[in-house]
């Protein structure tokens, strides 16, 4: 049907005919000529429909937005002066000989080129994704995901498929569950990665493996969370960390430069989980920023204010401070307004110091807390900190996890209120993650990463040690968001045994729940690991937008609905008997308002 793309025709088809394809983005009629800007997904070009082509104007004077048209013409130069220089076509219209309509438009829900809340967003999605912004994002996302898939097919990695309908697999999230029809009261679990699968694969003799596969987690959406979400999934027999580091740097190395024209660091730099928790509070630290935690436990030990010497005396508290240069300058009620924020995270109060003149001792520094605080310990915290005159300290104190996360939090809110945060890409993998974390509720302890990764020491000092035992696990960040995680996994069945015992899961739950994998560990299995990245979040990072729902073309709600089909919806009674399923219907209020 097109001879051309909208965006495409420049003046190099000076006088020559076209045919293009497109929808009406905008109509004017100027004094009984019409222009028409047609726009499809390469861009807009101008289309004229003079009054002498009669039949042609009759049809064009009815055009209205997102007119679906086919229009035949030939290019000519724009008058002098008319040259719109945002366009690739700016300097030439069509002017139609042949007008063809191939599908009305009823008037809008919204207008295309302006903010529509997101329920009538996803409502009319096929109109949404029309907008030249989310064309542009779907094909950045096509892009990545070829130049990633073309960057492992080089490798000799085998694309293959791993079930849908499978058993749970632990990832940490809810699964969904979908009911057998020939088994009355079983179930199939969408699988939350291919996590078993692959390492099957891997004892398969598959060598290396990858798949873009499709993820489901029934767990709360945010921003950066979906119910189904795709990863790039990754396998390799025979490896050990490095390996694995080193294969996964270069290909996201070869898909920033392919897709963005941009050199990343080379290697990327890395850091144990325990000094990103110490100097950023956080595990994916977001390297733009320019601010680190300082602890002053020692600074505090003896002084008489219980809320910094308490922590500081208590192996599991932590006393610390967020230095902020120039922060002097903020006023009372913008400091102030940083304690309700860490609140939210635990926090029991944010002391604050301003340094004005530290030269001049204790009056030089204004805070409601320096009365509370001795020379000694106030020298101590300044010199710790590096405190320069108009520096700002925050105080975080108590216990270590609430402290490090609350502080992590503040770090990153202050750093994006006082733009800090710098222009760029800043990976980061963060290595030599604990194996567990205490679940006091239950009494047992919880895998940081899942129960299949290996930690780097025994079976006995892991069964000795849990709380100190590190993983080989491992995070790949990128500008405070984390891309992906992945780990050498466990080849060995007494150690698969003991990490199950640990996480509080019976012989016979594991028999129930994995039976399958333990019992393919003592078949040989070699030594494999693997990795998987998070590519709705590596789509919306390139793309520069904040949520994942807009490189998905159609995603859920943030209360997990799909405004578009509807779904989930109700079935009826008798398709969920052939499914042996019964519904359970949420209680109807009594509807007050009926009565009257
Ligand atoms: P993990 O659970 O860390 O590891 O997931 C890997 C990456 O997937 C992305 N991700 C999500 N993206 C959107 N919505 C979600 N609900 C969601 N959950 C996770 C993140 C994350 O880093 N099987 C292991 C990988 C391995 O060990 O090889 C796994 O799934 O970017
Ligand atoms: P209070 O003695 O509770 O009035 O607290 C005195 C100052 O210490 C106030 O500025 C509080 O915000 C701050 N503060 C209280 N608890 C903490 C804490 N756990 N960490 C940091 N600062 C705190």
């Amino acid at each position: 049907m097109r001879s051309d793309l909208c965006g495409n025709v420049t003046e190099q088809k000076l006088d020559q005919q076209v045919e293009v394809c497109g929808w009406v983005d905008k109509r004017r009629d100027h004094g009984g000529v019409i222009f028409i800007d047609l726009r499809d997904h390469s861009g807009i070009l101008q289309v004229v429909v003079e009054p002498d082509n009669a039949d042609a104007f009759k049809i064009a004077e009815d055009a209205r937005y997102e007119y679906c048209l086919h229009v035949k013409g030939h290019v000519r130069n724009r008058p002098e002066g008319q040259a719109n220089p945002n366009l690739k076509s700016g300097k030439i219209e069509v002017v139609v000989d042949n007008y063809e309509v191939l599908n009305k438009s009823k008037p809008l829900p919204f207008m295309m080129d302006e903010e529509a809340t997101e329920a009538v967003r996803l409502k009319y999605r096929y109109l949404d994704l029309r907008r030249p912004a989310m064309q542009k994002n779907m094909r950045l996302r096509s892009k990545l995901i070829s130049t990633l898939r073309n960057h492992l097919d080089n490798q000799d990695f085998l694309d293959m498929e791993t079930p849908i309908l499978t058993k749970a697999t632990p990832e940490g999230a809810r699964d969904f569950l979908v009911p057998s029809r020939t088994q009355q009261a079983k179930f199939f679990a969408l699988p939350q990665s291919p996590q078993l699968f692959k390492q099957l694969l891997m004892m398969s003799g598959m060598d290396k493996y990858y798949q873009v596969a499709r993820c489901f987690r029934d767990e709360d959406l945010r921003a950066d969370r979906q119910l189904e979400f795709t990863q790039l999934d990754i396998e390799m027999a025979f490896v050990d960390q490095e390996d694995i580091l080193n294969m996964a740097e270069p290909m996201i190395r070869d898909a920033y430069k392919k897709v963005l024209d941009v050199d990343l660091p080379n290697p990327f730099p890395r850091m144990t989980y325990a000094e990103a928790m110490q100097r950023f509070g956080s595990d994916k630290p977001d390297m733009r920023i320019d601010l680190e935690l300082v602890d002053v436990a020692d600074a505090v030990k003896n002084v008489e204010f219980k809320v910094f010497s308490g922590p500081a005396n208590d192996p599991k508290g932590r006393v610390t401070i967020l230095k902020i240069p120039n922060g002097a300058a903020m006023s009372r009620k913008q400091i102030d307004d940083y304690a309700p924020f860490v609140a939210k995270f635990g926090a029991r109060g944010l002391a604050w110091i301003k340094v004005n003149a530290k030269e001049t001792g204790r009056d030089g520094l204004q805070s409601p807390i320096v009365k509370f605080l001795d020379d000694d310990s106030l020298t101590a915290i300044l010199e710790k900190t590096g405190a320069q005159n108009g520096d700002l300290l925050f105080f975080g104190a108590g216990d270590y996890t609430t402290v490090t996360q609350y502080m992590g939090e503040l770090r990153l809110k202050v750093g994006k209120d006082l733009d800090m945060v710098k222009e760029g890409w800043q990976p980061l993998w963060v290595v030599d993650f604990p194996m567990f974390d205490w679940n006091e509720d239950e009494k047992r302890w919880d895998a940081i990463h899942h129960p299949f990764t290996a930690p780097t020491g025994t079976e006995q000092e892991l069964r000795d040690n849990p709380g100190t035992a590190i993983s080989k696990g491992y995070d790949i960040v990128m500008n405070g968001v984390e891309l992906g995680g992945g780990s050498i996994r466990i080849h060995d069945q007494g150690v698969q045994s003991a990490v199950l015992e640990l996480l509080g899961i019976s012989k016979e739950d594991a028999e129930a729940k994995f039976g399958f994998l333990l019992e393919a560990l003592q078949y040989g299995c070699p030594p494999h690991g693997g990795i998987a990245l998070g590519l709705d979040r590596m789509a919306a990072l390139m793309c520069g937008v904040d949520s994942i729902r807009d490189v998905i073309a159609f995603p859920k709600t943030s209360s997990a609905s799909c405004p578009l089909t509807s779904a989930p919806s109700e079935i009826p009674a008798s398709q969920l008997a052939e499914v042996h399923v019964q519904a359970i219907y949420p209680e109807v209020e009594e509807d007050s308002e009926a009565d009257e």
